[in-house]
């Protein structure tokens, strides 16, 4: 099968130019200026559109057990979304619950994705226990199963987070064997004791939830943990950097040198602020996730994060859950609201509009920002996130003037709500290949449960970026 993508802009994180591309199979076989076209070849006109390499999201959760219920998006009606968001490509974590091997946690996550996913995926292991079995795990995960990064937590203690001792030694660990650790950085404690002030005051509305988890517990952790990378000559990479605190942190250890650190923030963070959390009817609930929405402020020192390479990904941490039935178990204590929200479809369309159209982020950044960088961070370069020959044809045709609106009614998730409802949308995919086959097509998802397939990455590269 042979396809002939004629007459768009090529937009990559490097450059941006008019040419064709031929696909030959799941590869971009040519680029050039005017390339011929055989009988047999299926032909699609982008003029008037760009050509951008398929977005990967580094950060997404389906089906995941938390807070007494399971998110709302599974592989299949996931990876719906990202695909008509222009997303070829997500990356989950396989969560072992404490006491279970990353191994299993993997297999289990396998299960959720075989024959579920449209688009290709991978897995952060995450580690919630840190003993010998796991780091006898760790190499056996990076090279047998292809999985190079490992999330731990610096909070939700007793369920997932692990202390200082195990964080430092498995960041030691994990860098010998040729892997990355990511770190959900807040000080767990902090945030315990303050949710706990505030219960017992009986001020229980979800606001509460953001008040319970400063800016500065973020900074904190991100220091402290951005200190173990130096300490043991290891690389970091801290997720949905919320804040500003986290924010400087990266920024003064990256200019520190002694350690590879990377900031990865997510689309909420930059778009939504925390006074939706007063909505009147609990609709404030909407918006609970962890590390919380912030005031305005801190988007704006996020986007200048952006702006100059302190953060070097966009992510979303899509983690959906409905409002009748999953939020509402925490109507009158914002400790009992299921944590997470939408942004899978979503990101692309507002990183464009609200990023390169108003002039905040160049185009090629953009795309850097929600593809290349995680295909060079989580060892894929350059079969994903660019678009060169021999690379995997996971290609956008992307409508820069489409106007849209962003609404529940209309998405792929299966979330009974759209935490970017109403905004509007100035572009969007209109065309996504997954490995040379159309995945989506003008409003339809063509690529059935079962086309994605899992990516083996290789070991974590420090030069990657
Ligand atoms: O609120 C969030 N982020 N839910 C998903 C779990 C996590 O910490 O990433
Ligand atoms: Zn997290
Ligand atoms: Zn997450």
């Amino acid at each position: 099968m042979t396809t002939v993508i004629k007459g768009g802009r090529i937009v990559t994180a490097s450059d941006s130019y008019y040419a064709d591309i031929r696909i030959e199979g799941e590869k971009i076989a040519y680029i050039g200026k005017d390339l011929a076209v055989f009988d047999e070849d299926k032909i699609i006109d982008a003029n008037g559109r760009w050509v951008i390499p398929g977005g990967i999201d580094p950060h997404v959760h389906m089906s995941l057990p938390f807070m007494g219920t399971v998110s709302k998006d599974d592989f299949d009606s996931g990876s719906a979304a990202a695909l008509a968001g222009g997303t070829t490509m997500l990356f989950d974590f396989a969560i072992p619950p404490k006491g279970k091997s990353l191994v299993s946690a993997i297999e289990e996550w396998d299960g959720k994705a075989n024959g579920k996913a449209r688009c290709d995926y991978s897995y952060h292991s995450s580690i919630t226990d840190w003993n010998e079995e796991i780091e006898r795990e760790v190499p056996i995960v990076i090279e047998k199963y292809g999985i190079n990064a490992f999330k731990i937590f610096t909070a939700y203690m007793g369920v997932y987070g692990i202390d200082d001792k195990a964080a430092f030694q498995a960041i030691k660990s994990v860098s010998r064997a040729g892997g990355l650790v990511s770190v959900h950085a807040v000080n767990g404690n902090v945030l315990v004791a303050m949710a706990e002030e505030f219960a017992a005051t009986g001020r229980l509305d979800p606001i509460y939830h953001a008040l319970s988890q400063p800016p500065e517990a973020e900074g904190e952790a991100t220091h402290r943990v951005i200190k173990f990378a130096e300490i043991s000559g290891s690389p970091i990479y801290i997720v949905h950097v919320s804040a500003k605190d986290s924010a400087d942190e990266i920024a003064i250890g990256k200019k520190r040198g002694m350690a590879k650190v990377f900031g990865e923030t997510c689309a909420q963070y930059l778009f939504l602020t925390q006074d939706l959390y007063e909505l009147p009817n609990f609709e404030g609930s909407k918006y609970v996730l962890s590390p919380p929405l912030r005031p305005r402020s801190h988007c704006d020192a996020l986007w200048k994060a952006l702006q100059n390479h302190t953060i070097e990904i966009i992510g979303t941490d899509h983690c959906s859950f409905d409002f009748v039935g999953q939020k509402d178990m925490g109507r009158g204590d914002f400790r009992k609201i299921p944590n997470g929200l939408n942004g899978l479809e979503e990101r692309l369309s507002m990183l464009y509009t609200y990023g390169v159209r108003e002039g905040k982020i160049s185009a090629e950044r953009w795309v850097e920002l929600c593809s290349t960088n995680a295909s060079k961070i989580f060892g894929m370069y350059p079969k994903k996130g660019t678009i060169v020959i021999g690379a995997d044809a996971d290609i956008v045709l992307w409508d820069p003037d489409c106007d849209g609106i962003i609404s529940a009614k209309t998405h792929k998730s299966r979330c009974d709500y759209n935490a970017y409802e109403g905004y509007r949308i100035k572009g969007r995919a209109s065309t996504t290949f997954v490995r040379g086959q159309i995945a989506y097509e003008n409003g339809e998802v063509k690529a059935e449960p079962g086309n994605g397939r899992f990516i083996k990455r290789s070991k974590f590269n420090p030069n990657c970026i």
